[in-house]
């Protein structure tokens, strides 16, 4: 027994990476379907040791479909996981479009498995923001322990963020610098290759950007509507693996020793906090596992209980299609037990 799941943005960044999670985990399929633009069909697509060939998102009928993940952008979500929720299918999505919807729950399988629960009433759960995903695994355990006033984040976020073909433009702008001959920003508003840019989605009213907004309200969301965050989310020239500073000031008070500890328990993160040697991960090592690390955990002095951490995680897994993969496991195994 097992699951008939489709891959809406299969030819994408998160797609890809979807069906190899999809694989690498053993979920229970009985047939996986890679969706993507009418541009794609008739290409194939890797999962395990096979190739699918893409067929188009708006020729599809989801009818008999158990799962359909998406992660083909906003406008795309809107339009069609309704439609694929009406024909049966539960939704699961990677866009920002339905994430603050009250009846859409917003899940975390480590944080509020609980929540996923509400998926009946729409049909659709949605996946967080990257950088809200790896933050919330790490604000969980402390938060319970010693109750979190305010977190004051800061990003430093890979170019897969914003999809392939931002990661193209990093890679060409980089070689055209050498030579002379760099094209002009076109996914990204200013140079990337040797540079960081504040501007991550777009700007708001308030002078924050959305991507800063959504940190905010997602991790109310998830975790607790009375924690206070505020964010500065950078562009970094990296491909893959965000990273974020965050400083974290408690209710109760927690030293950077016994937060150390809590989180080496804390399920989904790997604590690696060995200064002396170096022992603190960045975002290239961090490509391919499914771990939200942790370093450089320690206690802020200009506060009366706070600490400082440094955490790192691959944002096209844990930050997407890991998280996704783990909800349809959580929905799987509590509420459909189609599995056997
Ligand atoms: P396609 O390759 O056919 O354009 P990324 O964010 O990495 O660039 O990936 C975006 C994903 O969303 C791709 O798989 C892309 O497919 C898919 N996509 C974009 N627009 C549509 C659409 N209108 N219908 C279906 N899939 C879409």
């Amino acid at each position: 027994m097992g699951y008939r799941v489709a891959v809406v943005g299969a030819t994408g960044n998160v797609g890809r990476e979807m069906l190899n999670i999809l694989h690498e985990r053993q979920f229970p399929v009985t047939e996986v379907v890679a969706l993507a633009s009418k541009r794609s069909v008739g290409r194939e697509v890797s999962f395990g040791d096979k190739n699918l060939k893409v067929k188009a998102l708006e020729d599809f009928n989801f009818t008999g479909t158990d799962f359909a993940l998406f992660s083909a952008g906003g406008s795309v979500s809107a339009k069609y996981a309704p439609i694929a929720a009406s024909q049966g299918a539960i939704v699961i999505d990677n866009s920002s479009h339905f994430r603050m919807d009250p009846d859409v729950p917003l899940v975390v399988p480590e944080v509020n498995p609980e929540a996923a629960a509400g998926y009946t009433r729409k049909n659709i759960i949605a996946n967080p923001n990257c950088s809200t995903a790896q933050l919330v695994v790490a604000l969980k355990p402390l938060h319970d322990v010693a109750t979190i006033k305010r977190v004051v984040v800061s990003t430093y976020q890979s170019t897969s963020g914003a999809g392939n073909a931002a990661m193209d433009e990093l890679f060409t702008q980089t070689k055209g610098i050498y030579v002379n001959d760099a094209p002009t920003p076109d996914k990204f508003t200013k140079q990337i290759a040797f540079n960081v840019i504040p501007h991550i989605d777009v700007f708001m009213d308030d002078r924050y950007t959305k991507e800063e907004w959504k940190m905010m309200v997602e991790t109310k969301k998830i975790v607790d509507s009375a924690i206070k965050l505020t964010a500065t989310c950078v562009r970094v020239p990296t491909f893959v693996g965000h990273a974020e500073s965050v400083n974290i000031e408690f209710e109760n008070e927690l030293s950077a020793d016994r937060a150390r500890e809590i989180l080496r328990e804390a399920p989904g993160i790997m604590v690696v906090d060995n200064p002396e040697e170096n022992g603190y991960i960045t975002p290239v090592e961090c490509v391919g596992d499914y771990a939200t690390f942790i370093s450089r955990i320690r206690d802020d002095a200009t506060i009366e209980n706070g600490i400082n951490l440094w955490c790192v995680s691959d944002n096209l897994r844990k930050g997407a299609a890991l998280n996704t993969v783990q909800i349809a496991e959580l929905v799987g195994r509590e509420y459909l037990k189609k599995a056997a």
